[in-house]
């Protein structure tokens, strides 16, 4: 045998090999994610996060800093990223899925309007494996759910699109001002979310969006600039009958954790916000946000859930270099389906 053709065999059996270990794991119990990061720049969190051996990795946005209109310039820097040694060690053994926000998007704080738009989310779905067939090729826009874990043990995590399919923002004295009929996922992508969270089977659903959900108070994007979206996702999430909806996001430089408490979820919906993988918002030292449980946070950080499928709980944290946990909030899993 020429040693090609034994490196190429050895290869695939590594590769078979992995794969195998990857779908043999039972239970699915811990998923790690993160956002905003500079592909070239130091990335010292691939070592904690390898070393809390996650089932899943979910890249939340920002995940490399594009900003550009040129795809050759945005493919090269997806392939600086795929480059960090670190990153492929956790890839070697972690599945990788993830959604986009504005910069790998292409352009800062932008929405439907950008004309390479098309071109971009297929860079995207390149970076974060969607295979050349799957369906979700065919579609417009970003947005994908993946299923992971067997029986009662299933856990669904719903990647939103909060980019393709927005309206525009204004912005006035540094502040993004409400829009209070415009969209951010656009009338299909709703479909589709209605009908993955109606017939999901999972016990735990994380929903991630570049744009964090629910805070309402800050000058930043949020999805309460388009305040009838936001109330429909809430009303949406309610009568679906979904169990243990958790609300994931990016974005923001900071980390932080909130809880919305009202009549539709009196056991309370959670929003862990991880953001800052090489950067933060160091400025930072108060952001008024009522609905803040935790610290707010501006140290480089990532986010870690961990199901425990005995006590019915799912315990979420903000950590960052060296594996420290800086927030942690336990999660009661819904009972069952309310239909
Ligand atoms: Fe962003």
């Amino acid at each position: 045998m020429r040693p090609i053709l034994i490196f190429l065999s050895l290869f695939l059996f590594y590769f078979l090999a992995v794969q195998d270990a990857i779908s043999q794991r039972h239970p699915f119990e811990k998923i790690a994610f993160g956002s905003c990061n500079r592909q070239d720049s130091p990335q010292p969190l691939w070592k904690p996060i390898a070393a809390d051996h996650p089932d899943l990795w979910v890249w939340m946005g920002d995940n490399i800093y594009g900003d550009s209109r040129v795809m050759d310039t945005l493919r090269a820097k997806y392939a600086r990223q795929n480059a960090n040694l670190d990153y492929q060690v956790l890839k070697a053994s972690t599945p990788v899925i993830g959604v986009w926000d504005d910069h790998d998007y292409g352009i800062n704080d932008g929405g439907k309007n950008f004309v390479q738009k098309k071109e971009s989310r297929d860079l995207m779905f390149d970076f974060v494996g969607i295979p050349a067939q799957a369906p979700e090729r065919k579609r417009e826009g970003g947005y994908t759910s993946h299923t992971f874990g067997k029986g009662d043990q299933q856990v669904k995590v719903i990647l939103l699109d909060v980019r393709y399919f927005r309206d525009t923002l204004m912005r006035e004295n540094r502040v993004y001002q409400t829009n209070p009929n415009g969209q951010v996922l656009g009338e299909e992508q709703w479909k589709w979310l209605e009908n993955e969270l109606v017939k999901s089977k999972a016990k735990v659903n994380l929903l991630v969006s570049g744009s964090q959900f629910l805070p309402t108070e800050h000058a930043y994007e949020k999805w309460a600039n388009f305040p009838k979206e936001r109330e429909r996702l809430l009303q949406l999430l309610a009568s679906s009958g979904v169990q243990t909806p958790i609300l994931l996001s990016g974005d923001r430089h900071i980390a932080e954790i909130m809880k919305l408490e009202d009549e539709r979820f009196p056991m309370g919906l959670y929003e862990v916000t991880s953001s800052g993988m090489t950067h933060t918002w160091s400025g930072i030292a108060e952001e008024k946000n009522s609905l803040r449980v935790s610290e707010l946070i501006a140290k480089l950080n990532y986010g870690l859930a961990t199901i425990d499928w005995k006590s019915k709980q799912v315990v979420m944290e903000i950590k960052g270099e060296n594996g420290r946990v800086y927030a942690q909030q336990v999660i009661p899993m819904t009972a069952k389906r309310k239909k």
